[in-house]
């Protein structure tokens, strides 16, 4: 087990973390299963160019019978659900973004017309907010421990798991991720530059522009389908300095023979350049603005550039997605454009609320979602 293997080398320990149990003791998490209960079924048009991107059709591995959930409950409850009703080692990718431990994450801010609403938590979100934040940083990571618990179980051989978090406590869920994962699975830390303005007052410390997402797998033969960008003006006018007499640019490069003395060149040429490999620092999607057609008001809302990245890259058309802290439901509406199968989930009514409503308009039918619901 990742978990026991990785006890060598270090280990997070927070209040609490072995009540009840001796040290080293496996942490049991409770999963009680709760039927879901159906509040919406809605049909799905199997419609030919019917997304945003349209070069992405139902694949064909798209089971007919499909459907999608959108789940409206504490994740931990889902989770342990799923789990009991046989989806362990189904799900081929876990988005999260989950509450950073700002300590306002659970009012919900938002935008009605002009104006700027705070939405206060519902009894459940108030509940939750008070489990995960009563005991300050030991009760948010125990309430993070249960979760990545359950969602490596979720997880398939070829899974792969994206965290997003930032600076408060994103060092933390890494040392933990590598208890709950293994080391050895730890494949990214990608510094997302999220805010792309400008600030004039430089404040007490160097402002924050960037999130990090931690990016793990389950095992070692994981989905990776790596991602590229389209070469600069620059680099290709200092590169492919070369034309050759049909006119096509190419670059050489010096490949060592056998001998020292003999020197060969390789021809690459710009026409088949893929462009440069996209690498752990992603400065090139911006946080999502107001005028944007995607932009739902949702505080808290993640660009679909960014989901995009990550769906294609760690999944395949037809591949199940999930994310458990939905929000406006970014990853649940990149999945569908994709072609992935996905389910989602939030505690938050309204969370659910913006996510089917943007998950309806977007095939621009009545007919997308079934909203499921815990009794
Ligand atoms: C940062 S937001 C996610 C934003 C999302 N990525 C987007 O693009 O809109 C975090 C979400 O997690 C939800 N959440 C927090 N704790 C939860 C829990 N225990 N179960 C389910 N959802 C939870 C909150 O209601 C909130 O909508």
């Amino acid at each position: 087990m990742a978990e026991e293997k990785n006890k060598r080398y270090v280990e997070l320990v927070w209040a609490g973390k072995y009540d009840k149990f001796d040290k080293g003791d496996k942490i049991p998490i409770e999963k009680p299963n709760l039927p879901f209960q159906v509040v919406e079924t809605v049909n799905k048009p199997r419609v030919k160019g019917a997304y945003f991107y349209p070069e992405y059709e139902y694949p064909e591995n798209y089971p007919k019978d499909w459907e999608n959930l959108l789940i409206w409950s504490d994740n931990k409850l889902v989770m342990s659900s799923l789990i009991k009703q046989g989806w362990a080692g189904k799900i081929n990718l876990i988005y999260i973004d989950p509450p950073f431990f700002t300590g306002a994450d659970f009012t919900i801010r938002t935008r009605l017309g002009d104006e700027r609403i705070e939405k206060e938590p519902s009894i459940i979100e108030e509940r939750a907010y008070r489990d995960t934040w009563s005991g300050g940083i030991a009760s948010y990571l125990k309430y993070m421990y249960e979760r990545l618990v359950l969602m490596r179980d979720l997880l398939a051989e070829n899974g792969s798991i994206y965290v997003h978090l930032d600076w408060h406590v994103g060092h933390y869920v890494k040392v933990m991720m590598d208890e709950i994962f293994g080391y050895e699975n730890f494949r990214n830390d990608i510094t997302w530059k999220r805010y792309h303005g400008a600030k004039n007052n430089a404040g007490r410390k160097w402002w924050e522009e960037t999130d990090n997402i931690l990016m793990f797998t389950k095992s070692d033969s994981y989905i990776f389908n790596g991602d590229f960008k389209p070469l600069s003006d620059e680099y290709i006018k200092k590169e492919y300095k070369f034309t050759d007499g049909k006119g096509r640019r190419y670059r050489t490069a010096r490949r060592q023979k056998a001998s020292k003395y003999q020197v060969e060149r390789n021809i690459y040429y710009l026409d088949e350049s893929k462009g440069v490999a996209v690498g752990n620092l992603w400065y090139d999607i911006s946080h999502v603005v107001s005028n944007a057609p995607e932009y739902t008001a949702f505080f808290t809302q993640k660009p679909e550039a960014l989901l995009k990245r990550i769906i294609l890259a760690s999944s395949n058309p037809g591949e199940i997605v999930f994310d458990a802290f939905c929000g406006s439901g970014t990853t649940l509406a990149v999945a569908e454009k994709l072609g992935r199968r996905w389910i989602g989930c939030d505690l938050s009514k309204f969370a659910i609320h913006v996510t089917r409503k943007r998950l309806l308009d977007l095939h621009n039918s009545k007919d997308l979602v079934e909203v499921k619901n815990e009794r």
